[in-house]
């Protein structure tokens, strides 16, 4: 397949959406997208303001790790001014929103590894970094960015595939990036506008979770520990059940499923 054309004007043409998506900012290249959605919602962007990139030349990942988006792939940001009661909220919401819009446009059937990682089997299609700009109670920014490997050829990546895999690799056929992203900002929007109708999205969020019941080994910061995963509370953070019966709650960290 010749490789699909993006542009601010495709994307946002193709959306019922009132908020997310109306104003889109299309770099071809970008360094990455968080840095260029933060300088905008440091300057009063609109709220739904989404930039997407074409390619990165340095993706951030969580825990300072780079995240790989070559071109053909989904990397986007989108900015959000929530109350500060939303933040825990739209870590789930964007896991859940990935995998509805991967679902309807590929029918594949994806699945969210704590806290916000979306696997197709056991290997990672998707991540999600949030970062919020928070004072006392004011949250002055929140800004979620979204890389989806659509399409990634895990042949040309050896050091991750054994992990990743990609959309083009599940289907064995290139699929349209324009399409995913009109799924995806339609579903965040779907799930912000319920947020703030009062709607919990918690139990939706758990009920997709691969997590629960697997014996895991989670690093957070410099401690890694090493359980069986209980359950995921209100809060977002994972309950962790050590082999000496202790109960630990580990509000962020990186896991790996065991056998
Ligand atoms: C992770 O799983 O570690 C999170 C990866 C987040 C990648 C996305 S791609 C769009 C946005 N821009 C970045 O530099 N990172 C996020």
């Amino acid at each position: 397949m010749m490789e699909e054309v993006l542009s601010a004007d495709f994307i946002t043409r193709g959306l019922k959406t009132s908020f997310i998506g109306q104003r889109v900012l299309y770099y071809p290249s970008v360094d990455s997208t968080m840095e260029v959605a933060r300088q905008e919602a440091r300057q009063g962007a609109v709220e739904g303001t989404v930039i997407v990139a074409g390619e990165q030349t340095g993706g951030r990942g969580r825990l300072k790790r780079a995240w790989l988006t070559p071109a053909g792939n989904i990397a986007l940001s989108i900015i959000f001014y929530p109350k500060v009661s939303y933040l825990t909220s739209l870590i789930m919401l964007a896991s859940l929103a990935v995998v509805h819009s991967i679902e309807s446009a590929t029918g594949l059937k994806p699945q969210i590894k704590w806290p916000n990682d979306v696997l197709i089997g056991d290997k990672k299609v998707c991540g999600i970094l949030i970062e919020n700009d928070v004072q006392g109670n004011v949250v002055n920014y929140s800004i979620t960015g979204i890389g989806i490997n659509a399409n990634l050829r895990l042949a040309d990546f050896p050091e991750i595939q054994t992990t990743a895999t990609s959309l083009s690799d599940e289907l064995g056929r290139e699929i349209s990036r324009l399409n995913v992203i009109r799924h995806l900002l339609g579903e965040i929007e779907r799930y912000y506008l319920a947020l703030s109708a009062g709607e919990s999205i918690y139990e939706e969020w758990r009920d997709r979770l691969v997590t629960p019941g697997k014996r895991v080994r989670v690093t957070a910061g410099e401690t890694t520990y090493e359980g069986i995963a209980e359950s995921v509370t209100r809060d977002g953070s994972l309950s962790l059940r050590g082999s000496d019966g202790s109960l630990t709650r580990i509000v962020a960290g990186d896991v790996t499923l065991r056998e």
